[in-house]
């Protein structure tokens, strides 16, 4: 497990693209980047990141904008209760916390519109904390790598993902750690057929020394 991980890691170093967000601690500056990335693709989310951060450099510059002006910045992201959300939990942390974000797990899970892996992106990158981000790619990645068909949409899943991805996370550099697993997902570990020949852990993946790429992540039909 261990040099599965330390693998993933030396992987991510040589791999990661130079992404906005990746060169901040700023917790004000990455809730906006996870927000904008939950259903928007890093190519177009770039560039309203990079938009939405110029006029709204910090916490204090958002909660004292109107929503009009807000909601401008979002158009053609859609999905617009996440820009409402960003705004009022703008005003709350602002109003409610004297403008300073919480700095632990439980208290970002508070905030309205920041969900457990909202919470724990936050946690993990802004404060160092111990939280798995456990999102798409990390349910691709495991179930292929560990061999686990338990369908990722059930309760019963969704439990022994976190789970795991808790156990993985342990003494490692927790935002590093996050953003290592999310990117070799989103690049080397892909949906649709993955070049393996270029994978540092194809010779000890489940899925690859089995042929079942193509079937895992498994999802219950609905
Ligand atoms: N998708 C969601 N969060 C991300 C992040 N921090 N980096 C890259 N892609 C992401």
């Amino acid at each position: 497990m261990d040099s599965f991980i330390s693998s993933l890691h030396q992987w991510y170093r040589i791999n990661k693209r130079d992404l906005p967000w990746r060169n901040t601690q700023d917790p004000y500056q990455i809730w906006i980047s996870e927000i904008i990335l939950q259903q928007t693709r890093i190519a177009q989310g770039t560039n309203y990141y990079l938009r939405f951060i110029h006029t709204f450099p910090t916490i204090v510059h958002l909660a004292e904008a109107n929503e009009d002006e807000v909601l401008k910045l979002w158009q053609g992201l859609g999905y617009y209760s996440r820009a409402r959300n960003l705004h009022s939990t703008a005003k709350t942390i602002v109003h409610s916390h004297g403008a300073k974000f919480p700095t632990n797990y439980t208290d970002l899970l508070k905030l309205k519109g920041i969900g457990p892996y909202t919470a724990a992106a936050i946690a993990s990158m802004a404060f160092d904390l111990p939280y798995p981000a456990v999102d798409g790619n990390i349910y691709r990645v495991l179930s292929r790598y560990f061999g686990i068909a338990t369908p990722i949409d059930s309760s019963g899943g969704k439990k022994q993902f976190q789970q795991l991805a808790e156990e993985l996370i342990i003494n490692k550099p927790p935002g590093m750690h996050n953003q290592a697993l999310m990117e070799f997902g989103a690049l080397q570990c892909v949906p649709k057929s993955p070049d393996c020949s270029l994978c540092p852990v194809a010779d000890t993946c489940f899925a690859k020394l089995n042929q079942l790429i193509e079937q895992l992540p498994v999802k219950s039909k609905k």
